[in-house]
């Protein structure tokens, strides 16, 4: 065990990122089967959730096989946010995050999101109402600051301590940083500093040996991994070879569509698992005939006909 979310023992320190589009069941499972200890699901949106949306609800799906499981919101709205939190508490999942860094414009144009880096007084109106009214541990996924003049990690952490979270996730860039340059690992190290519930440290990790050393160098409690387990879920097993053959990758992406298949409408979600498909075989010499080949099929069998098609020439 590494560290414990409440009364939830988290087995591994390394953790898959709630990525919009992408963690939707069937990844989380195959994540969980690959080792990573705790996995967070694509951001809800507060108040989609409580008014019932259907896009939002089929967010929730969610099997016991793949616990512990995180469920993240979003919203700027303290309200809407306890009741949110209210309905994902009724849920057999680990916990409920809180998105305080994803940059989208639409999101932080009404306030939520990153934009909360720059509003600690109403950050912390959210996590008080989020953690009073949910019965399970609550997270706080923040980013560096809004930009490089105003670091507001450190402080945003003390106030989500005092506010009740159990743990905070920090993607060590400003919202100006977007996804690119080089993460803060002094700012991680602050926000270690200024709290004593676990930190989990996230940005730019692209091989399970960084993910060590990111332990090793920081001391944090688990580094969570976003970009780099996309088409690569053998980023959390420290017993994979990390450059497999083109036989695993195939293997991988074969149960990836076995778990799309039990738990996805697989045809309506064909562009979602396509997008998915190609990066099993990123940085293979024959990856961009391959991507070309998934790009162009249009229908699920197709895909899945090709995919299977490649199997037998590499199995
Ligand atoms: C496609 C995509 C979707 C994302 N969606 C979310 C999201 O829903 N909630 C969130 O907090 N962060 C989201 N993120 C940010 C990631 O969780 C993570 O913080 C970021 O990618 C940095 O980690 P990495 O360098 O390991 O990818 C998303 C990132 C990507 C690339």
């Amino acid at each position: 065990m590494t560290f414990s979310l409440g009364p939830i023992p988290i087995k591994t320190p390394f953790i898959l990122a709630p990525m919009a589009g992408c963690t939707d069941l069937p990844f989380r499972l195959l994540c969980r089967e690959y080792g990573a200890g705790l996995c967070y699901s694509e951001m809800i949106a507060c108040h989609g959730l409580v008014s019932q949306q259907q896009d939002c609800l089929e967010l929730l799906l969610t099997t016991a096989a793949e616990q512990p499981v995180i469920m993240q919101l979003y919203g700027c709205d303290p309200g809407m946010m306890g009741e949110a939190a209210a309905i994902l508490a009724e849920l057999p999942i680990a916990g409920i995050d809180i998105n305080m860094g994803c940059p989208m414009e639409k999101i932080v144009q009404t306030g939520a999101g990153a934009a909360l880096m720059k509003n600690p007084r109403l950050a912390e109106k959210i996590i008080t109402a989020v953690c009073k009214n949910s019965t399970k541990p609550v997270t706080v996924k923040i980013r560096s600051g809004w930009n490089q003049h105003t670091i507001t990690a450190p402080e945003i952490a003390k106030i989500a301590e005092g506010a009740g979270a159990h743990a905070i996730a920090i993607h060590a860039r400003t919202w100006t940083d977007g996804f690119t340059g080089p993460i803060d690992l002094k700012v991680i190290l602050q926000v270690m500093q200024s709290i004593s519930i676990p930190v989990i440290a996230n940005g730019d990790i692209t091989t399970h040996e960084q993910a060590q050393a990111m332990l090793k160098k920081t001391g944090c409690a688990g580094v969570m991994i976003g970009r780099a387990a996309l088409g690569k879920p053998w980023i959390f097993s420290g017993s994979v070879n990390q450059h497999p053959s083109m036989a695993y990758r195939v293997k991988a992406l074969l149960r990836h569509l076995e778990l799309a298949e039990i738990h996805l409408a697989p045809e309506p979600n064909l562009s979602k698992i396509r997008n998915h498909a190609w990066k099993y075989f990123r940085g293979t010499t024959t990856g961009p005939a391959i991507r070309k080949q998934i790009d162009a099929t249009t229908t699920y069998p197709e895909l899945r006909s090709f995919i299977h098609t490649l199997a037998e020439r590499v199995l």
